[in-house]
């Protein structure tokens, strides 16, 4: 194990996770819960993880309540079961704490569509907007940003600021323009960025659904193009929709949003009937391609060697946690 363990952490960077033969037989699970109890560790988990990670985690929500729970935590360290922007969050929230992202591949497309560089000469061209950032954006993002939203307390944010003054809103796109149809802002800019799972239903698939099943209810997020979220009966974060999908009447849901939330959904409601929106495509599922590449394996050999580990700069945690702190205080004011 000592030379696999050397030559795995030499290839770490290029690879993104510890790669390790592991004895198959080996119960990953009471592993995982061992290690977890030894190192004073908790597990937080995002709806869209595969639903065995589900299982196991200390605390699953969505963007919001993940970070609450990482401001919050008193536990020495923090495993996130999710993807690279939520594990910056989580260090720039906890920076005395070690957090650990099972595969640091696990990345985000609409992170990705708005680098910092170009972000600042976009921003340049608005000076004297207020920059509103969603919480899926880099470490150095949020550094060019004046207040963090996640899509539960987006409204929120957007209405505590003056209704007379400029904003930039980056870098989802959807959610923008959803956003400046619910608040009526119309002095709102936005970033094209977008995310490539939510961009991909298919609206002709879904309406002919939909006539399928005229009993079901058709739920989307808002991080979906505006022609799908026309359609929907409810639109929500992802906590706002397992809620609405435990609490509505109705038993059969239409969902337009990563795969990995059914879980959770037919958790709370076990009689109720769940079926995935079509995407445009041939492949049938939702599955957020960077969300899943966190795997059991992968968690149990991050929480054994503590690697990998969330590294950033003080510069990057002392300007950029400014923005996440406006966001929670916001929330917290508003009883999210
Ligand atoms: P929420 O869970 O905050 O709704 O975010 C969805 C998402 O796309 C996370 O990557
Ligand atoms: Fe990013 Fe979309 Fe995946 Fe969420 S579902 S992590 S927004 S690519």
């Amino acid at each position: 194990m000592t030379t696999q363990l050397a030559s795995a952490k030499e290839t770490l960077n290029r690879k993104g996770y510890l790669d390790i033969d592991l004895d198959p037989s080996m119960d990953l699970i009471e592993e995982i819960n061992k290690l977890k109890k030894e190192k004073n560790a908790i597990l937080l988990a995002h709806y869209y993880q595969d639903s065995e990670i589900q299982d196991i985690a200390d605390y699953i929500g969505d963007s919001l309540g993940l970070s609450q729970q990482a401001a919050s935590t008193d536990a020495d360290m923090i495993v996130f079961a999710g993807v690279h922007f939520m594990a910056e969050t989580a260090k720039m929230l906890s920076p005395s704490k070690k957090v650990l992202l099972p595969d640091l591949k696990a990345g985000c497309s609409l992170a990705d569509s708005c680098p910092p560089h170009l972000f600042k000469k976009f921003k340049e061209k608005y000076p004297d907007h207020v920059v509103i950032s969603y919480i899926n954006c880099t470490a150095e993002l949020k550094t060019l940003t004046d207040i963090c939203c996640t899509s539960t307390n987006a409204q929120h944010v957007v209405e505590s600021v003056p209704k007379d003054q400029g904003i930039i809103f980056a870098p989802d796109k959807n959610l923008g323009a959803y956003l400046k149809k619910q608040t009526g802002r119309d002095n709102m800019v936005l970033w094209n960025g977008a995310c490539m799972v939510h961009e991909i239903f298919s609206h002709e698939k879904i309406t002919k659904l939909m006539m399928r099943h005229p009993d079901a209810k058709f739920i989307a997020h808002p991080e979906c193009e505006a022609h799908i979220l026309d359609k929907a009966d409810f639109i929500a974060s992802t906590s706002g929709l397992v809620k609405y999908t435990e609490e509505n009447e109705a038993t059969k849901f239409i969902v337009a949003t990563e795969s990995g939330i059914l879980h959770e959904m037919e958790k709370r409601s076990p009689n109720k009937t769940f079926i995935p929106a079509p995407p445009n495509n041939t492949c049938a599922c939702n599955d957020c391609p960077h969300m899943k590449r966190n795997t059991l394996e992968k968690l149990y050999l991050c929480l054994k060697y503590e690697l990998p580990e969330i590294i950033l700069e003080d510069w990057v945690i002392e300007k950029g946690v400014k923005s996440i702190n406006r966001m929670l205080e916001i929330s917290k004011k508003a009883g999210l």
